[in-house]
């Protein structure tokens, strides 16, 4: 199973991608996250440790990495690089592991969120499509909206986009530019979570401005989630409200994907 989590900035994705990893880990599955937001922070969400979090180097940030793969250096502009880098021993040599949860970090790059043709990009989309194509495991990426073209030529295999919303209409367009962009890339199916949910009217509100789009399901405004984020803590261990929640969406996308 592979699924891309998206949405505005701070919906949370970040941490519904932490309880769906850990959900999966706690079934036995082999659980590859990958934090493909340049912000990088899936770790504190998987309840991994500052100190061991450090040990997962991002990877658009490893120049030598990246020069020795591609034979061209990062912001050597106009220089000839190879175009299908060596990519399947990345994910067991830069990824740390947790709770049975793999995760590796994509980290920053200019480059890469411009989705330029240049040495850093072709190699973490190769490694997206490596992940996506060939790894037999749930791969979970955590994504900021606007870089969903890491997964360009290989977004038809991933088996849907989330897109998480909140409460507010500045999440609902994002959520309706991701739902186009993924429909140009080939994505097969485009769920929606909604989140940080207060009041009655929220879930109206939000099923009314996504009409037509698929629901997995809705997560309340939790205080535990809040606590759990200040102390750098993962909302799986932390929050069993939120965990509730969190299986109740994992349960109905194992249901649609089945189909
Ligand atoms: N259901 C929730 N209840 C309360 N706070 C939440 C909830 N979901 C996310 N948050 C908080 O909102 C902030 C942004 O969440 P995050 O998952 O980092 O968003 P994103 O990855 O989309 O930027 C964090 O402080 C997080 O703890
Ligand atoms: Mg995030």
């Amino acid at each position: 199973m592979k699924i891309a989590i998206t949405g505005k900035g701070g919906v949370g994705k970040t941490t519904l991608s932490g309880l769906l990893s850990r959900l999966y880990a706690s079934e036995g599955r082999t659980v590859l996250a990958v934090d493909a937001d340049p912000d990088a922070n899936l770790a504190s969400a998987l309840g991994i440790s500052p100190e061991d979090a450090s040990r997962a180097l991002p990877l658009a940030e490893q120049a030598d990495l990246i020069e020795e793969r591609t034979g061209a250096r990062p912001g050597t502009p106009g220089g000839m690089f190879r175009i299908n880098p060596k990519v399947d021993d990345i994910p067991e040599a830069y990824s740390i592991q947790h709770e049975g949860v793999r995760l590796l970090v994509v980290g920053k790059s200019k480059e890469a969120a411009s989705g330029c043709y240049c040495p850093e990009n072709v190699l973490l989309r190769r490694l997206v499509s490596h992940l996506i194509l060939t790894r037999d495991e749930v791969v979970i990426l955590d994504m900021e909206a606007g870089i969903e073209h890491l997964t360009r030529g290989t977004a038809g295999s991933v088996d849907a986009f989330i897109v998480v919303v909140e409460p507010g209409q500045r999440s609902m367009q994002t959520a309706r530019q991701i739902e186009s962009l993924a429909h140009g890339l080939g994505v097969k199916e485009v769920f929606v979570v909604g989140n940080k949910l207060k009041r009655d009217t929220d879930r109206d509100f939000i099923r009314n401005h996504l009409e037509g789009m698929t629901f997995l399901g809705f997560m309340s405004y939790t205080e535990e989630v809040v606590q759990a984020d200040i102390e750098a803590a993962s909302p799986f261990d932390e929050s069993p409200a939120a965990v509730e929640e969190a299986k109740k969406i994992k349960g109905a996308l194992d249901q649609l994907l089945k189909q």
